[in-house]
């Protein structure tokens, strides 16, 4: 390779490619083995190059691969009815990816407002890069250089059911949070934390935006986060996991939002991909209550074993399902254990507050947690024996 890149400098990528991978495993260019606890972040939840979704794609990648909108798709009829049952919701709206399904969702939220326009969202939020998702986002330093963001959307508080009460203005129509804040740390709420949203939300004539993206489809161990609260929520937005890899997302609505909806008001001339929605129907179809019960606890029986650690460094293992936040001592930056943990052969990710964040595959064994485990309680080590020195 050049030393000249021709990609806009936007992320900072470890210098390893990605040959192939099989099941919980990934190998790089050079035929090293890694075990993968990031899944794409959140997305490859069934694993690499699994079978059943393969075949699904290889039968549509022989039928038709894009037709657009202006057609019936028969796949997103299907997958959006399975999506709606699960979820006890309407209707499906399909676009690519989180941000633009938090874009749908705003617009939508906004149009049922009739001027009303205000959405309160969390401080620490992610909502994606795009403007407005970007404007609903809870982090200076994702607006940083795109000033002026979008008006009307206050942040307040995560986990305060108070601070929200008090941002409530006669302009207010939506309030829009994640059910665990990812890309924050892996911030867990309260108990009643939804559950005291959606009353709020009832009291005020408000909707209630989950974002759950990254929280959605499984990973918690449920289909969507919010269905461990006895809640449901006017519109909940997803991408990642859905299609295990190929791009969809999507916003799944009750019957007030879906009414306002109307031809030409929004769409997206790749949304709801025939060739993304073969994938998603096969994950639909893996993710059955027996596997959403095996991913509470496997994720369960991570978080026992790191706190088993009992290792100085961890200041706290937080989570539900297999979205996990190890947060370390602010001594040591989390990003050197995620570098020595791949030089280990295990891919984690790392976010917010100096916190290593897990998201593996849902098919993960026994033998994969233990050799994460062993592998973490090495890096701990050796870092600890370096700082002694
Ligand atoms: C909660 C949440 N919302 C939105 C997004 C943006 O999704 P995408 O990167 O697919 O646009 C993410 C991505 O990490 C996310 O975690």
């Amino acid at each position: 390779m050049s030393d000249k890149s021709y990609l806009v400098n936007s992320y900072n990528r470890y210098p390893v490619s990605f040959s192939h991978g099989l099941g919980s495993k990934i190998f790089d260019t050079n035929g090293k083995e890694y075990l993968d606890f990031l899944s794409g972040i959140a997305v490859n939840s069934f694993g690499h190059s699994n079978a059943v979704i393969r075949e699904a794609v290889d039968k549509q990648l022989e039928k038709v691969w894009h037709a657009s909108n202006l057609f019936q798709i028969e796949g997103q009829e299907k997958v959006a009815k399975i999506l709606c049952d699960r979820a006890g919701m309407s209707k499906t709206f399909f676009c690519n990816s989180g941000t633009e399904a938090n874009e749908a969702a705003i617009k939508f939220a906004r149009k049922y407002g009739k001027g009303k326009y205000e959405i309160i969202t969390a401080a620490g939020s992610f909502h994606g890069r795009t403007m407005g998702a970007l404007s609903a986002t809870g982090q200076e330093k994702i607006w940083d250089g795109f000033f002026p963001v979008l008006e009307g959307f206050p942040h307040v508080a995560y986990d305060s059911i108070e601070a929200m009460q008090n941002a409530i203005t006669d302009k207010t129509i939506a309030i829009m949070v994640e059910p665990i804040q990812g890309e924050n740390g892996v911030v867990v709420p309260s108990e009643n934390y939804l559950s005291g949203l959606r009353q709020l939300c009832d009291e005020n004539n408000l909707l209630l935006i989950l974002d759950e993206v990254q929280t959605g489809i499984g990973r918690t161990g449920k289909l969507f986060a919010y269905q461990y609260y006895g809640i449901v929520p006017d519109m909940v937005c997803f991408a990642k996991g859905i299609a295990n890899g190929l791009p969809l997302g999507g916003v799944l609505v009750n019957s007030k939002v879906a009414d306002c909806v109307v031809p030409g008001m929004h769409g997206s001339t790749f949304g709801g991909n025939p060739v993304a929605l073969s994938a998603a129907e096969a994950v639909l179809g893996l993710l059955t209550d027996e596997m959403l019960s095996s991913v509470k606890s496997s994720g369960d029986k991570i978080l026992d074993k790191v706190k088993a650690l009992n290792n100085p460094l961890i200041k706290d293992a937080r989570g539900t399902g297999l979205m996990i936040g190890i947060e370390i001592d602010s001594s040591i930056e989390v990003k050197l254990i995620a570098q020595e943990l791949m030089n280990m052969g295990v891919v984690a990710g790392t976010s917010g507050n100096n916190t290593l964040r897990l998201l593996p595959p849902f098919i993960i064994t026994d033998e994969d947690i233990e050799i994460f485990i062993q592998a973490f309680k090495q890096v701990l080590d050796n870092i600890a024996k370096r700082e002694i020195k």
